[in-house]
């Protein structure tokens, strides 16, 4: 009895722990670089590479942050990335990643979107660190 009502409060400690994390994920100190680079390994790096001048199937992150659209060096782009005209910054790294054809129509990059705004600023957090 006494193990499984400790098991009840633990769980009840975790759950407040997760509350918390969501609470705090829309200001920009919470965004969590190393949980973001976590996030980018299963999301994105099947297609992109953190490493400078490493195109994949889509063009390297190195550097994204701060960078004009379509201009990673040696990367075939789609007309209407090549020709989207924005800079890439976290604001509209954040909006691009939650709808990528929004931001970008006709965008090739073939990802849905990740709806969950915790997770995109730790993937910018992360993304900053690339530089
Ligand atoms: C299935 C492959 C795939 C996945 C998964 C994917 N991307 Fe892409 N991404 C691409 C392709 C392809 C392009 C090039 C789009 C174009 O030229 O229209 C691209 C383009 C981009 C660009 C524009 C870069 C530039 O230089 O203009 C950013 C930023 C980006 N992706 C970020 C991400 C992030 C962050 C993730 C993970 C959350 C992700 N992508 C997941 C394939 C992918």
């Amino acid at each position: 009895m006494s193990c499984f009502s400790s098991g009840v409060v633990s769980a009840a400690i975790i759950a407040l722990g997760v509350l918390g994390a969501v609470a705090g994920g829309g200001t920009a100190r919470a965004a969590d670089a190393a949980a973001g680079k976590q996030v980018f390994q299963s999301q994105c790096a099947i297609c992109h590479s953190d490493k400078k001048g490493q195109n994949k199937i889509g063009p390297s992150l190195f550097g994204v942050v701060g960078r004009h659209t379509g201009s990673e060096p040696g990367y075939d782009y789609s007309v209407a990335n090549k020709n989207a005209n924005l800079v890439w910054t976290p604001d509209v790294l954040d909006k691009y990643l939650d709808n990528p054809q929004k931001i970008v129509p006709g965008t090739k990059m073939p990802y849905a979107g990740l709806k969950n705004a915790t997770k995109r600023a730790n993937i910018i957090a992360f993304l900053e660190t690339l530089k």
